[in-house]
């Protein structure tokens, strides 16, 4: 399906009016590849939208959003201990991970609730309570928007890091992914280290468990997405030598840091952020969470202005109080 002068609105869950000059949804690959034949517009710039859960729509987008709608989840290959699973992009993220409890298949239970889409999974490195999509990504298929040809990137070829691959960087712009094949385990040990799941008891967990105690966490702190608009965590948390961050730890003992290895910490952006007294705080439609202060939310009516002055009013207290630079995890468009 192709549209022009397509309104957003439903397809960004910040709920903020900007449209598309072209629209381009697909259910089948062919459907993709004989657009991309026949129909690209090569002069105007795409962007690839799925669920749209971790954009914030700033203009209207002038060039073609490509929707991803296709739809699968395929075991292609078991051995005794793993299960290769080839899943659709335009899969909602949650229903895969539901589908891989159901089938008693570890990996990524603990990326519960994620909204979004699956082939969003490998582009953002999506992370939640200790995992990443990284950890089961076995292959990431894709279509290559100059010659229309098919291109699977192995793990290592990603070039994963935090909510990071070489989607965003190098490849950036010239792939459009059509599936991920996931690697998941029959038989694997719960990963319970993250502080609020140390409560589980690993003796008697099961995925299922894992999954309703991940669920309730995330509803109780993020937004449920239905009724308020945002798009997760804004800010990614900043990462700072060791030398700097202990210097600020002396001064505020109670921040929250993590090492982060090679001589770096990482600081939790939420923690910053609150300790400043946001929580809260909005400018127009735009309000810093009250329950989680990483997380922006449209609270009614919020422009995309209203939503880049509120993250800058941030980055600016954060900075001139820290002398930490916060960045947005969100991508702008
Ligand atoms: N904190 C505060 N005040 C706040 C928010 C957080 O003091 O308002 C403190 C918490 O008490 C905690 C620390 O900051 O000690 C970290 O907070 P939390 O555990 O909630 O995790 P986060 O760093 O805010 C990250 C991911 C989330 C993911 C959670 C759980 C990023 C940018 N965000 O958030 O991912 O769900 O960990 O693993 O890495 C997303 O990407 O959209 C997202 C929600």
């Amino acid at each position: 399906m192709i549209r022009s002068n397509f309104s957003l609105l439903h397809y960004n869950t910040f709920g903020i009016d900007e449209t598309a000059q072209l629209f381009f949804s697909f259910t089948t690959i062919n459907e993709l590849i004989e657009f991309l034949t026949n129909n690209f517009r090569k002069d105007l710039p795409f962007f690839v939208l799925g669920g749209g859960s971790n954009v914030l729509l700033t203009k209207p987008f002038a060039g073609t959003i490509i929707h991803p709608e296709n739809t699968g989840i395929d075991i292609i290959e078991e051995t005794d201990t793993e299960v290769f699973v080839k899943v659709a992009a335009g899969e909602i993220w949650d229903d895969f991970v539901q589908w891989a409890v159901e089938h008693n298949l570890h990996g990524v239970e603990n990326l519960s609730y994620i909204p979004g889409c699956v082939g969003a999974s490998p582009v953002q490195n999506i992370g939640a309570y200790g995992a990443e999509a990284k950890d089961s990504i076995y292959q990431v298929e894709c279509l290559s928007v100059a010659d229309v040809k098919k291109r699977i990137f192995n793990n290592t070829e990603c070039k994963f890091g935090y909510r990071d691959s070489i989607f965003k960087h190098d490849e950036a712009g010239k792939y459009i992914v059509t599936h991920v094949v996931f690697r998941l385990l029959k038989h694997a040990p719960f990963n319970l280290e993250y502080g609020s799941l140390q409560n589980i008891d690993a003796a008697t967990a099961t995925l299922q468990t894992v999954r309703d105690t991940i669920i309730e966490i995330r509803k109780s702190k993020l937004p449920d997405p239905k009724e308020i608009g945002s798009a997760g965590s804004f800010f990614k948390n900043p990462v700072i030598p060791n030398e700097q961050a202990e210097l600020l730890k002396n001064t505020y003992p109670n921040m929250v840091t993590y090492p982060a290895g090679d001589g770096f910490t990482k600081i939790a952006a939420g923690w910053l952020i609150d300790s400043l007294g946001l929580k809260g705080f909005s400018i127009g439609g735009a309000q810093v969470h009250p329950k989680q202060a990483l997380v922006l939310t449209n609270k009614g009516g919020a422009t995309s202005s209203d939503v880049v002055s509120l993250a800058k009013h941030i980055q600016q207290q954060v900075l001139d109080t820290y002398r930490i630079t916060i960045s947005p995890e969100v991508i702008y468009l």
